[in-house]
């Protein structure tokens, strides 16, 4: 259990589960902004593959030994798993948000430990990706501005609607 609370493998654990999750709104986004939503879900999984990658390469060379199984993933992630179904692309939108936050929660917590312990090659990591995760959490909340309504409340309002 010991290396199971190791904070960088619950990350690595975060960016494997938000690879998959990514995929996921990025085939099963439905309605018109799909192409947009498409290819913004494209350019998030590419960006968690490469974090997950330099984690892991990040924990090689600090002498840790990275999960790589993804029962260990689904053990120790902190991202909720969606099923696969169409998803409004306002629905993407906030799932993507809520993760977004939980993300920088866990990068902001690793990045101040490594602060305290002097650890600047973790610490600089992070920090880089904080600002990456700013940016697109802007770009999130921006987009989330939309009149759009969440597809729940649209079949209550109109539920015999054609
Ligand atoms: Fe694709």
């Amino acid at each position: 259990m010991a290396s199971r609370k190791n904070q960088l493998n619950i990350f690595l654990a975060d960016l494997a589960a938000m690879n998959i999750k990514v995929h996921n709104l990025h085939w099963n986004v439905t309605g018109s902004k799909f192409i947009i939503v498409h290819k913004l879900t494209e350019k998030l999984y590419k960006m968690f593959q490469l974090q997950f990658d330099e984690i892991a390469e990040l924990m090689k060379m600090q002498n840790e030994m990275p999960l790589a199984a993804m029962a260990d993933y689904l053990e120790n992630t902190t991202i909720d798993e969606i099923e696969s179904r169409d998803y409004s692309a306002y629905e993407v939108l906030q799932i993507l948000d809520g993760d977004c936050d939980k993300i920088m929660q866990q990068a902001k917590k690793i990045r101040d430990e490594a602060d305290k312990k002097d650890n600047f090659l973790v610490a600089n990591k992070l920090e880089e990706y904080l600002e990456i995760y700013a940016k697109h959490s802007w770009m999130l909340r921006a987009m989330l501005q939309d009149d759009d309504l969440p597809i729940e409340m649209e079949e209550d309002e109109e539920s015999d609607d054609e």
